[in-house]
């Protein structure tokens, strides 16, 4: 290959790399909802721009642009149709990820990136004078986006998590940063012998009685607000899962959440933390690079876990490969 053309080839591999447009087109038609007024069929722009209230040029301008993409299809000019990426953007399919992308927020975080390299400090508690939880808390709007994005990322979660881990046998488990309870209630409704205790921030776990109620497992569904580090945990169950909250922490803070843990758990309750993997692959990477910017937390191998659970006076009896997150099944002692 000549030094030229290889030359072109990087120079167009660096710009694809670094280009941002499609992900916010996606986000941009997500949150207008173009893909549920597609649903019926194939529809004329004109028609789609009348209907959600857009602007028809610029609405076509951004479908072709996507459907270049196979995001959608244009059959013909000015026509667009729902391709299987688009399907997934329907508030109603059961997989939904309309709600799944990252919030305004992080966008706003990681434009400022830079801070972070030069500093070490976080990029996101430097643009908004506050860490990403107390930002939240005090932006209800941001709040509900956020249990979105996190309930939709669970459906996907609970499919595989149900296949690969053994559920059967426990009858009491609280949810440790169980958001809305959209973890817990998809167990409840799965495993009818199993009673549940969600537990977040005030502003966050008010919505679990609703996602309770929705499910069918009122009845069966408990909710806790409060910190994880200052307000007593729910003693004495059978199981604790904590998904996608550890990765959030310092390793520091960690064991402290670990030992306080440790502290309300039975001899033979089991602590079942649920995280992104550490694998070489984008998912990984690009979670592990979002706790750079967001917070104080990272990606951690199986083998850090056991080592900080060791700290805290627990070991490590099973590690599931659940695809999106590792199971790590640890026990007291
Ligand atoms: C990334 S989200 C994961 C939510 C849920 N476990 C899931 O997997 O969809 C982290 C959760 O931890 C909660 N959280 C963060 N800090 C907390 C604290 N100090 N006390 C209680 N909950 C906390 C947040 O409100 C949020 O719901």
């Amino acid at each position: 290959m000549s030094r030229r053309r290889a030359g072109f080839e990087s120079i167009a591999r660096l710009a694809e790399l670094a280009d941002f447009t499609l992900a916010f087109a996606i986000r941009a038609v997500a949150h207008l909802g173009v893909a549920d007024h597609l649903a019926e069929g194939p529809r004329r722009v004109g028609d789609l721009a009348a209907e959600i209230g857009a602007h028809e040029r610029s609405l076509l301008r951004t479908l072709r642009a996507l459907a270049t993409a196979g995001v959608f299809a244009e059959p013909e000019p000015g026509l667009f149709a729902l391709t299987p990426l688009s399907e997934l953007l329907r508030g109603d399919h059961p997989l939904s990820m309309r709600w799944a992308f990252r919030l305004r927020p992080d966008v706003d975080a990681w434009a400022e990136m830079e801070h972070t390299l030069r500093t070490g400090e976080t990029a996101f508690d430097h643009v908004f004078g506050t860490d990403y939880w107390s930002h939240l808390a005090a932006n209800p709007a941001l709040q509900a986006q956020f249990r979105d994005s996190q309930r939709a990322l669970t459906r996907l979660e609970l499919q595989t998590l149900t296949r690969l881990y053994d559920w059967r046998g426990l009858r009491t488990v609280v949810d440790l940063g169980g958001n809305d309870g959209t973890f817990l209630c998809g167990l409840l409704s799965r495993y009818p012998q199993m009673r549940g205790t969600v537990f977040d921030l005030p502003g966050t776990v008010a919505e679990a009685a609703k996602t309770a109620a929705d499910a069918g497992v009122a009845d069966r569904c408990a909710a806790v607000g409060g910190s994880l580090f200052e307000t007593p945990l729910p003693a004495g169950a059978d199981a604790y899962t904590i998904k996608r909250v550890l990765i959030g922490l310092a390793d520091d803070e960690v064991v402290t959440l670990l030992r306080i843990l440790r502290g309300v758990m039975r001899p033979d309750s089991r602590l079942l933390v649920l995280e992104p993997r550490d694998a070489p692959d984008d998912l990984s990477i690009s979670m592990d690079l979002h706790m750079l910017v967001l917070g104080e937390g990272h990606v951690r191998s199986p083998e850090r876990f056991g080592e900080l659970l060791a700290e805290a006076g627990m070991s490590v009896a099973a590690v599931v490969d659940a695809r999106l997150l590792n199971l790590i099944d640890a026990r007291p002692g």
